[in-house]
């Protein structure tokens, strides 16, 4: 009888859910999907799954990306990053809609999807249609020998390792670090940053599971605490600029997807054209201030739901005494090249919605509804 432990048990290795065991799983899972691509002494990237069609990337009239859900908060932030790095210019597109539009892409340009599953069906029509109009398709995924994976003209494997909960993240974190590889060897291709920029930045690059281990071992606790206290909430707020934007998306969906939580991410500025309309002392606000070029802005922003009793969550960057003073709770990530940091902010944001919907007793893998992988339209 003791013995009949399940295969399920087995597989969550300790973990009361997968989707704990696979945030906890980040450092390794990053240090998977950088091993042999990066190579820190001599500061240079090498993706041999894009190798062949670098120069036709470099050359690329557009860039368009398309995905679904999670997958398409990292293109997002995907586009900043080629933007910021390679002065690319990028559209981010969610699949379902690129596929129906008649869209402007051919030859010349390049389509990338984004897809942890490989399987999304209308990440899959986006890619075929793509392909059919004659544009370069390109492909982040995870599952190897999934249909997407399969069909792209060439691609990166994310090497996160397989994730069964239905909010991803673990995927995500290695989806962003690919795309940040790309942007870095595409930057280096295009000459858009120099060469000891670039070591700076892959240097960094690997140390980043080491800081979102510190990260998980760090907030740990002060999560658990302040699920406690929100466990109740009836709506969330989530507030980022720049490259943390597309994490308050992201912060917003995994609360929304596993607790049932009325969620919303806005970019900060936007609070003013609506939801600052919402704010009282009901509802939390998550504030994701650690890019340091847009602090002065973000703090203006606290100081203006505080005006509203609104109460203040921050992600911040170590040291800020300002953001930390005007929060009622605040968790602070080690200090990065603000491009990188959303690798480093979405961390306290998936514990925190898992700590939610475990005290309100939510199917925290299998939340009602949701499926792991789309595969109907
Ligand atoms: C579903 C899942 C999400 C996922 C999205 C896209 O909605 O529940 O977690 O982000 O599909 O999936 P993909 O496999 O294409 O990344």
């Amino acid at each position: 009888h003791e013995l009949a432990i399940s295969l399920d048990e087995i597989e969550k290795a300790g973990y009361p859910h997968f989707m704990l065991k696979e945030i906890f799983e980040q450092p390794k899972a990053l240090a998977d999907c950088l091993r042999g691509r990066i190579n820190p002494k001599k500061g240079t990237v090498q993706l041999g799954g894009v190798a062949d069609v670098m120069d036709q990337i470099v050359k690329a009239n557009r860039i368009v990306i398309a995905a679904c859900g999670t997958s398409w908060h990292s293109a997002l932030v995907g586009e900043y990053l080629f933007e910021y790095l390679a002065k690319a210019p990028v559209e981010v597109e969610y699949a379902s809609e690129f596929r129906y539009r008649d869209p402007l892409i051919g030859e010349g340009d390049v389509l990338l999807v984004i897809s942890q599953s490989g399987e999304t069906a209308d990440t899959l029509a986006a890619l075929r249609e793509a392909r059919e109009r004659g544009a370069l398709v390109l492909g982040i995924c995870n599952v190897v020998g999934s249909t997407i994976s399969r069909e792209t003209d060439a691609g990166v494997f994310t090497h996160a390792g397989p994730e069964i909960g239905v909010a991803s993240t673990k995927a995500f974190t290695a989806q962003v670090v690919v795309l940040t590889m790309m942007a870095l060897e595409l930057a280096m291709r295009k000459g858009t940053i120099t060469k000891e920029k670039a070591k700076k930045y892959i240097k960094e690059l690997d140390q980043i599971p080491g800081k979102v281990e510190q990260i998980l071992k760090e907030c740990d606790e002060t999560t658990r605490e302040m699920a406690r206290l929100f466990t109740y909430a009836p709506n969330f707020l989530y507030l980022g600029r720049s490259y943390n934007f597309p994490v308050a998306l992201e912060g917003a969906l995994k609360l929304k997807e596993i607790s049932y939580i009325h969620a919303e991410g806005y970019p900060a500025a936007e609070m003013k054209h609506g939801p600052i309309a919402l704010i009282d002392e009901m509802m939390p606000v998550v504030v994701i201030a650690a890019t340091d070029h847009t602090n002065d802005k973000m703090i203006s922003n606290i100081e203006e739901v505080k005006a509203r009793k609104g109460r203040i969550i921050s992600i911040m960057n170590k040291e800020n005494s300002d953001v930390e003073e005007l929060s009622e709770f605040s968790i602070s990530i080690p200090s990065t090249y603000d491009c990188f940091s959303p690798l480093l902010t979405v961390i306290p944001l998936q514990l925190l919605s898992y700590y939610i919907a475990v005290n309100r007793g939510c199917n925290v893998d299998q939340p009602r509804n949701l499926a792991k992988s789309v595969t109907v339209e």
